[in-house]
């Protein structure tokens, strides 16, 4: 790509248009103060994880001879416990590994489509979406995988035992941990859908929680003690399976006995490329992560955005485009790839990224009803939420995120397991054009079938620099994650900024459709707003987006940990 350059505007440009949707919760007050609390610089290894009591977990782990990969399982059983709004038993998720030796693998622990899904199984005789049935309660939920994704990175790469990695979250669940005020804010807040949708007893139903009190979850307690014991097969076989199939037919859900006994994560080849001397290594399908990060840093690489400077109009402006041709994209090609032929070398090809840039206009704004999926000759045949960032002392790195989608996923406990079901079949496009909880779109790729992952933004990355680990990131937030990672890298790589400022710095999001930039507070100068009003672009406030958890590998061979003040609970430990 050839460099561009972009006008800046005048500070009096006439303002044209300017067009600010202020949606349902958006508020605009600034978000949680940035501080460097959550920041912590290692010798020898790092974790950050979005509980305190979870990276300390990992920290121990590590102490103990763990590896990365063994702290991040024990931290994502402890998240398990310590974090039930999204750390899981009952969801999925995604782990990027580079082991010291640079090698890379991605494993997709993804929920599934049960078997008796069918595509139109949202929609009502008229073909209408019914209102809330993809996202809360029974029907909602997708075979879990986070179980047999563990097991499974454990047995490729752990060192500890089995046993020594689940024994930690027992003992949470057992003798109970004090909840945080967020957590308390959470499980009030959502009262109402726990009673909706949980007609027995369950530990997180309580008339008024507060911060401080003691949370004991011992039905969880006796579902780990049976995983401790048989691995995948204490989750997917014997007890706990016949308490989700008890659950399921309880509340009209599909989830049968052979969904999860047939249920196998699977292992990828991670999703590489390279920006100036960075390699970048991400998630490739089910989720689409990696591929729209990809394509967003090929759109810009050519640009001099550290001549743009951090916010300005003309780095925004071409950060956004780069966002919304990305995001035009996911919603046509990207899928679970096991069963949709995603074109995905084609998608991050240099030459198909330039053409994809050819009608970017330096002074003003697309429009996204004009700009839809870019149109490419398959140039090649293809080879195929809460975040965890770990390095261990040997220089292993884990980027994992995990997800029960939304907040506690459906809602529904399962009776006498003491976990969440997810709720990430609203992830598929559940009719062509109907937006899912996060305002995106799909089509064909990403329409229902029975067995396949619906797709996902989430986005577990690790970043080489010289052939040198550099730094591991990744976020929970929905659409917004890939564009939070996409930006944090930015912000050092480009901005120069050290990586707590790149964290803790306000962002801008552009997903295609609706075509708005979402801004956090204080995200763009009202200068810089209006320049861009100027061009064409729309704004909408939103209070936050996604939460960053990262870890940068200093000069000296020493890490910074950052964790993210938009969620108090971030926390980092190492030694
Ligand atoms: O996989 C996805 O893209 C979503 N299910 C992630 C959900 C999420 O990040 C919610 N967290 N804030």
């Amino acid at each position: 790509m050839k460099p561009r350059t972009i006008p800046t505007f005048p500070s009096h440009a006439i303002i044209l248009l300017v067009i600010a949707l202020f949606l349902g919760s958006c508020r605009t007050e600034p978000i949680a103060t940035y501080s460097a609390e959550k920041r912590g610089e290692y010798a020898h290894a790092a974790v950050v994880s979005g509980h305190p009591l979870a990276s300390q977990v990992g920290n121990d782990i590590l102490e103990k001879g763990g590896n990365a990969v063994d702290a991040a399982v024990a931290v994502q059983f402890a998240l398990a416990v310590v974090y039930p709004r999204a750390g899981n038993l009952g969801g999925g998720g995604f782990l990027v590994y580079r082991s010291n030796d640079g090698s890379t693998d991605a494993l997709d622990y993804r929920e599934k489509a049960p078997a008796a899904a069918s595509r139109d199984m949202y929609l009502d005789s008229l073909a209408n979406p019914v209102d809330g049935l993809s996202t809360k309660g029974h029907l909602a939920a997708g075979v879990p995988g986070t179980v047999a994704g563990l097991a499974a990175a454990h047995e490729r790469y752990g060192k500890l035992t089995w046993e020594d990695l689940v024994q930690p979250a027992i003992e949470l669940a057992e003798n109970g941990f004090s909840i945080s005020e967020t957590e308390a804010d959470r499980l009030n807040g959502f009262q109402e859908a726990f009673l909706a949708f949980n007609t027995n007893e369950c530990p997180f139903i309580k008339e008024l929680w507060q911060t401080g009190d003691l949370l004991i979850q011992s039905d969880l307690a006796a579902s780990l003690k049976r995983i401790k014991a048989k691995k995948a097969a204490g989750f997917y076989q014997g007890e706990t399976a016949d308490l989700i199939v008890k659950e399921m037919q309880s509340g009209n859900g599909m989830i049968t006995a052979e969904d999860l006994a047939n249920y196998e994560p699977t292992w990828r080849q991670a999703i590489t490329g390279n920006y100036d001397d960075y390699k970048i290594i991400s998630m490739p399908p089910s989720s689409s992560g990696g591929v729209a990060l990809l394509q967003m840093l090929g759109m810009v690489e050519n640009a001099p955005l550290n001549e743009y400077g951090f916010h300005s109009t003309a780095a925004t402006h071409l950060m956004v485009e780069a966002e919304r041709r990305a995001y035009a994209d996911r919603s046509e090609y990207l899928g679970d790839s096991d069963f949709y032929p995603v074109p995905l070398d084609s998608l991050i090809d240099e030459n198909y990224l330039q053409y994809r840039m050819d009608d970017f206009q330096p002074d003003s704004a697309s429009t996204s009803d004009h700009l839809t999926a870019g149109n490419f000759v398959n140039r090649k045949e293809s080879f195929e939420t809460t975040h965890t960032s770990i390095v261990d002392a040997e220089g292993n790195a884990v980027s994992l995120t995990t997800t029960l989608n939304s907040n506690f996923g459906c809602k529904v406990v399962v009776d006498g397991a003491g976990f969440f079901l997810n709720n990430e079949m609203d992830d598929f496009s559940i009719k062509p054009g109907t937006p899912n909880q996060f305002g995106l779109l799909g089509a064909e790729a990403n329409a229902i079938q029975p067995g396949k992952r619906m797709l996902s933004s989430m986005t577990p990355t690790i970043i080489e620099k010289d052939g040198q680990l550099f730094m591991i990131l990744g976020a929970p937030g929905g659409s917004t994650i890939i564009t939070a990672v996409f930006q944090v890298f930015i912000n050092v790589a480009e901005f120069g900024m050290p990586l707590d400022s790149a964290v803790f710095a306000p962002r801008f999001h552009h997903q295609w459709l609706p075509d708005q930039i979402w801004v956090e507070p204080t995200a763009l100068g009202e200068e810089v707003k209006s320049e861009l009003s100027a061009m064409g672009h729309q704004f909408r406030d939103v209070n936050r987006m996604a939460v960053i958890k990262a870890i940068q590998r200093l000069p000296d061979g020493s890490y910074l940990a950052v964790g993210d003040p938009r969620n108090p609970d971030d926390d980092v430990s190492g030694h």
